[in-house]
């Protein structure tokens, strides 16, 4: 079985085979770790593992380049990006900073290197409020997910977050509506909505959390209906089988979806695709991240 064939390649070669949350259900089965962005941030941090084969999308692949500037860093498939991500230049921060002299600069995960490179820190979306409450600036510019920006500042009245650029968004969250959370209502169900989705809908929701904070909840409730990439629910009908999870039909983000079992064998037999990040850029963004990483959890 495929399966077999990459474990057995894994063990062979000491690699370690992350996953986010929302990859296809059998790339999950063969991970050796799953997680959210922070966890799958932290745990890359902390492999001694020659390789990484890094299932998820190339920010994530990237982050875990930039803290193992040592090590090989394989990302499966070349094209699995992240348009939110792509929706902020560098020079777009640094035209931010110099019009709001003294703000911090806190960008999101989900985004370039080089727009790392400009951050004073990083933050995902499991430690958005916790890294902005721990700046000392009461203005802080925030990037590239409007949603984001505003769960936080809901959250956090006495700062102001500028988000930047204005309306950055997650093609897959903005599609949740008021009627995918009424739907789950007339269900009987608890709605948990990811923070990228719009204000209206995470103000409707009884929860807002990132994925991570989806697994720690869901014990807590028999029903649930979740507003995010429909693979979540594979994730927490595996850990809590006896709990019912719901998608969106259709909610799927195709970039997530784009590594299959035979591109993670194809990354160990053949070393592709070695993730790059040049060495400059690489050593200011570490510093954003491994801020992040420091702060108390
Ligand atoms: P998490 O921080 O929950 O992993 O979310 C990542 C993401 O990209 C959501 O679209």
């Amino acid at each position: 079985m495929i399966a077999d064939e990459i474990r057995r390649l894994a063990a062979e070669q000491g690699a370690v085979i992350l996953a986010h949350n929302y990859e296809r259900p059998e790339v999950q089965d063969v991970a050796d770790f799953l997680g959210d962005s922070l966890e799958l941030a932290i745990r890359a941090k902390e492999t001694t593992a020659d390789v990484i084969v890094f299932c998820g999308v190339d920010f994530m692949a990237e982050t875990a380049k930039i803290l193992n500037p040592g090590r090989k860093v394989i990302l499966p498939v070349q094209d699995a990006t992240c348009p939110l991500a792509e929706a902020l230049t560098p020079e777009m921060v640094r035209e931010a900073r110099a019009s709001h002299p003294g703000a911090a600069v806190v960008l999101y995960v989900n985004s370039t290197a080089e727009c790392k490179a400009e951050a004073d820190i990083t933050c995902t979306s499991a430690n958005a409020v916790d890294v902005v409450r721990s700046l000392a600036e009461d203005v802080v510019l925030f990037g590239p997910d409007a949603n984001l920006a505003h769960f936080v500042q809901q959250h956090l009245p006495e700062k102001q977050i500028v988000p930047l650029p204005p309306e950055g968004h997650c093609p897959l969250h903005v599609r949740f509506s008021l009627a995918d959370v009424e739907a789950g209502h007339a269900r009987g169900d608890t709605v948990v909505c990811h923070p990228e989705c719009n204000p209206d809908v995470q103000a409707a929701s009884d929860l807002v959390a990132s994925t991570g904070g989806m697994v720690r909840e869901a014990p807590h409730h028999a029903a649930w209906t979740v507003l995010t990439e429909e693979a979540m629910t594979y994730r927490l009908s595996c850990l809590y089988p006896e709990a019912a999870f719901h998608p969106v039909e259709g909610a799927e983000c195709e970039d997530m979806k784009k590594i299959r079992l035979e591109d993670v064998l194809h990354a160990l037999r053949t070393g592709e695709y070695e993730v790059q990040v040049e060495a400059t850029i690489a050593a200011r963004a570490r510093h954003a991240i491994e801020r992040m990483i420091a702060l108390p959890r």
